[in-house]
C-alpha cells in the first residue's frame, strides 16, 4: 500500500515488519475474529507489515481460501455492527481490508493429524521458494488442550527449525497450565521443541498502554523513585473489577474461577510492574529477570495460612448497570451447586529489601457494579503535628494508576482552602491519556503482534515468569482444594463479598472506593 493510512495505531516511525508467514491454529475461533484479525487489520493500516506477508488459517472446518476470506469479512463486519468490541472500528477500510485477505489461505485440518502438518510445511517451504523468506510464527489460538498437541506436532513435522532463511516462533495464549505442575509440564513439553527465544507466551495485559507506562512513569522520571519503597509507602491495592459476568464461557470458568483466570498472570504482571527493581536496561531478559525475582519473593505461606490471607465469593442475582444479573449457579453451564469463585480478593507480602512489610492486595471480580482496573499506591501519613487544631484531615498521599476506562494518573494531595482560617482539603492532579495523546483505539494485540514478528520478547512471559506467578498462588489453591476457607457470596452490581473489606481491616487499610 503506498497511501498514508487514514489513522495509524503504532507510531508513525514504526517500520514494517520483516516478511512472516502467520499461521493461526483455531482459525475459525473467536479469539481470531474478535482480536487477531482486528488487530492484524489494524497493522496493515498503519503499514507495519511486509509485502510479502502471510496469513495461514488452520481449523478443522472444510473450508478453502475463497471461503475463509469471505468468512473473515462477515466476521469482521458483524463484530463492527456489535459495536466493535475492543475493536471499536466503525467500518471496514476497503485498501487495507483487501491487503489484507488477499493474503490469506486456509487449510482444513485436524490438529492431532500428522498430515495437516505436513501440508502445513509443504505450503510454508513452497512460500519459501517464492519470496526468499521461511520466516513463520505458529498462533495457538486454540483451546488449552491442544497447545502440548500442536506443538509436538509442529516440533515432529521440523517446522520449528529455524534456518538462513528465517525465524520459527511459537505463540501460546492464556492460560498457561492449571498450576504449578501443569504449567512446568507445558513448558518443558514446548522447550522440547522450540527454545525459549521461539517462545511468547502472551498476557494480554502487556498490550494496553497503560501497564506499559508504569514502567515508564517509575524509571523515566526523577520523582517517584526515591519514595517508592517501605519508607514511604503504607501499602499497594491492584484492583480489576468487572462489570461483566461469565457469558457463555461458563464450561471453561467453572474449573479455572476468578484466581487461575486473572491474578497469576494479569494481576501478577501490574504487581510485577509495580514492584520491581529497575532493570539493568530496557532488553527483553533484563526486564524479565527483574519481573521474576520480585513475583519470587512473595512470601510463601503454608496452605492454611495462605487461606487466611484470601477471600473467596461468588455472585448472587443482581443489578449490573440497571440490568438483572443472573446468579452465577444459574449461568449456562454451571453446576447449581458450583463453590467456583467468581471473586478473590488476597494479601501479599513480598519479602525483599524495598517492601518488606508493605502488603499488596490484589482483588478482581466479575459482574461487579463498576469496571476499573487500577492500581492504588498509598503513602505513609505525614506528621500532622502542624495541624493537630485545623480543621479537615490529613489524609495520606495517593497515587493512583488507572489501566481502564478513564486511563491516566492521578495523585492525590493536601491543600489548603482559600480563606483566613487554615483548613485543609485533599486534592487530585490528575493526567489523562485522552487529554494529551490523540491515539486511535486498539485491541492491544497489534503490539504483541508487530513484537513477535521482530522478535521482541520484552512483553511476552518468560518460562520462569509463569512458573513464579503459579508458585505464588499454589498454597491458596491447595487450601481451597481442601476446603479451607469460606466461599462468600455478593450480590452482583455489588463491590464484592464483605470479607475483602474485613481482610484489609486487620491493616487498618481500606480499597479506595470503586464508586
Ligand atoms: C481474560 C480473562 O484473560 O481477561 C477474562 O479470561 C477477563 O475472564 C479478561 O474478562 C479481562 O481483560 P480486559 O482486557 O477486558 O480487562
Amino acid at each position: 500500500m503506498d497511501d498514508k493510512p487514514a489513522h495509524a495505531v503504532l507510531p508513525a516511525h514504526t517500520k514494517a515488519a520483516p516478511p512472516s508467514t502467520v499461521v493461526i491454529f483455531g482459525a475459525s475461533g473467536d479469539l481470531t475474529k474478535r482480536l487477531l484479525m482486528p488487530a492484524l487489520y489494524n497493522l496493515a493500516n498503519d503499514q507495519a507489515l511486509d509485502d510479502k506477508f502471510q496469513i495461514i488459517g488452520v481449523d478443522l472446518v472444510k473450508n478453502d481460501d475463497a471461503g475463509y476470506q469471505k468468512y473473515l469479512t462477515d466476521s469482521m463486519n458483524s463484530l463492527i455492527a456489535e459495536g466493535g468490541g475492543e475493536f471499536a472500528a466503525t467500518e471496514l477500510e476497503e485498501k487495507p481490508w483487501n491487503w489484507l485477505t488477499q493474503r490469506v489461505r486456509y487449510l482444513s485440518g485436524d490438529f492431532g493429524n500428522v498430515g495437516t502438518f505436513n501440508d502445513l510445511k509443504d505450503m510454508i517451504d513452497a512460500r519459501t521458494e517464492e519470496t526468499g523468506s521461511g520466516n513463520a510464527v505458529f498462533y495457538l489460538a486454540v483451546a488449552p488442550r491442544f497447545f502440548g498437541v500442536v506443538a509436538e506436532q509442529l516440533g515432529a513435522a521440523g517446522l520449528l527449525d529455524e534456518t538462513d532463511h528465517g525465524f520459527r516462533r511459537i505463540v501460546v495464549e492464556k492460560p498457561f497450565g492449571t498450576d504449578l505442575a501443569s504449567a512446568k509440564a507445558l513448558n518443558a513439553q514446548l522447550l522440547k521443541v522450540a527454545s525459549e527465544k521461539q517462545i511468547f507466551r502472551i498476557d494480554h495485559f502487556l498490550g494496553k498502554e497503560t501497564v506499559q507506562n508504569i514502567m515508564v512513569l517509575r524509571f523515566a522520571n526523577g520523582l517517584f523513585e526515591p519514595t517508592w519503597s517501605r519508607d514511604h509507602i503504607d501499602h499497594v491495592e491492584i484492583t480489576a473489577a468487572e462489570t461483566v459476568g461469565v457469558e457463555k464461557r461458563g464450561r471453561f470458568y467453572e474449573v479455572t474461577g476468578a484466581l487461575r483466570d486473572m491474578v497469576p498472570n494479569h494481576m501478577f504482571q501490574l504487581l510485577a510492574m509495580i514492584a520491581m527493581e529497575p532493570p539493568n536496561s530496557f532488553d527483553a531478559d533484563a526486564i524479565r529477570t527483574e519481573k521474576a525475582k520480585v513475583i519470587e519473593a512473595i512470601r510463601d505461606l503454608s496452605p492454611e495460612e495462605a487461606v487466611k490471607n484470601a477471600v473467596r465469593g461468588q455472585y448472587t442475582a443482581g443489578m449490573v448497570r440497571g440490568q438483572p444479573v443472573n446468579a452465577y449457579r444459574h449461568e449456562p453451564d454451571v453446576d447449581a451447586h458450583s463453590n467456583t469463585e467468581t471473586y478473590v480478593a488476597m494479601k501479599f507480602l513480598i519479602d525483599n529489601w524495598r517492601w518488606s512489610g508493605v502488603p499488596f492486595f490484589v482483588r478482581t471480580g466479575k459482574s461487579m457494579g463498576t469496571r476499573r482496573t487500577e492500581i492504588v499506591v498509598q503513602f505513609k501519613r505525614a506528621p500532622g503535628v502542624l495541624f493537630r487544631h485545623t480543621t479537615g484531615e490529613v489524609e495520606p498521599n495517593m497515587m493512583v494508576f488507572r489501566i481502564q476506562p478513564n486511563e491516566g494518573v492521578s495523585i492525590r494531595f493536601a491543600a489548603k482552602v482559600p480563606g483566613r482560617e487554615v483548613q485543609i482539603s485533599e486534592v487530585n492532579m490528575d493526567f489523562r491519556y485522552s487529554d494529551y495523546f490523540k491515539s486511535e483505539p486498539s485491541t492491544g494485540y497489534e503490539t504483541l503482534i508487530y513484537d513477535v514478528l521482530t522478535g521482541d520478547q520484552t512483553l511476552f512471559q518468560r518460562a520462569d515468569n509463569i512458573e513464579a506467578g503459579w508458585k505464588a498462588v499454589q498454597p491458596i489453591l491447595d487450601g481451597w482444594a481442601r476446603n479451607e476457607g469460606p466461599l462468600e457470596f455478593y450480590e452482583a452490581g455489588s463491590n464484592g463479598p464483605e470479607g475483602s473489606d474485613e481482610l484489609l481491616e486487620r491493616d487498618d487499610c481500606k480499597w479506595l472506593p470503586l464508586e
